[in-house]
């Protein structure tokens, strides 16, 4: 090898071992939301469970959030077990709250008479509720009046 082939080699070598250090210390410096090291177990104090009260909404145009269990309920291309109990067609038999009425309206705003594509997969908006402690800090107020 020549005189500079092997210095640039030499450059190289070195840069790579350089970078290399500054991943490494990038890694170490990342940390959860709770605060700590990515890789540390942090034991729960308390498992939050499913609370089945009906919870205010936080803000008027809110998804309301789901006081039962969800986990059996299918919802999939073909099938959707949420709307055995809240299409209209069923609630009032099953002693559900009915869909909005937002839910039978396509994208053009024309009515329709069963769920409309566009709110097919419930589990987007609307989620089971916790009264857990917020991980990360929130200031949220609603507007009053809007
Ligand atoms: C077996 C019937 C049944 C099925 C299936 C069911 N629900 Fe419900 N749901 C209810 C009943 C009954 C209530 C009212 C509970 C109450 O008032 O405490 C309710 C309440 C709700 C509410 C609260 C509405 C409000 O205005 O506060 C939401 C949101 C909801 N369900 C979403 C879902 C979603 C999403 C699924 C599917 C993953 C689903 N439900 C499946 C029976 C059902
Ligand atoms: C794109 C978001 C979105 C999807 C998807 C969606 N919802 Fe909603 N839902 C909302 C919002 C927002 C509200 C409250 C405002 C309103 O009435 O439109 C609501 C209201 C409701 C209510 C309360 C109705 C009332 O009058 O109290 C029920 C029950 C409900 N949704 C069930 C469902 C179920 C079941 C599905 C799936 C089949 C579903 N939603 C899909 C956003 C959504």
């Amino acid at each position: 090898m020549k005189k500079q082939h092997l210095i640039s080699a030499l450059t190289i070598a070195a840069l790579v071992s350089v970078s290399g250090i500054s991943i490494a210390q990038q890694a170490s410096s990342v940390k959860s939301l709770r605060g700590t090291q990515v890789d540390e177990y942090v034991p729960l104090e308390r498992n939050h469970r499913q609370d089945e009260k009906r919870f205010v909404r936080n803000y008027r145009q809110q998804p309301p959030l789901i006081p039962h269990a969800v986990a059996q309920y299918q919802i999939d291309l073909n099938a959707n077990q949420c709307l055995a109990c809240h299409d209209w067609s069923n609630a009032g038999d099953r002693g559900a709250p009915t869909l909005s009425m937002t839910h039978y309206l396509d994208r053009d705003y024309n009515q329709l008479d069963s769920i409309a594509g566009t709110r097919w997969f419930c589990n987007q908006c609307h989620v089971p509720q916790a009264d857990a402690p917020a991980l990360v800090g929130n200031a949220f107020q609603p507007s009053s009046g809007n």
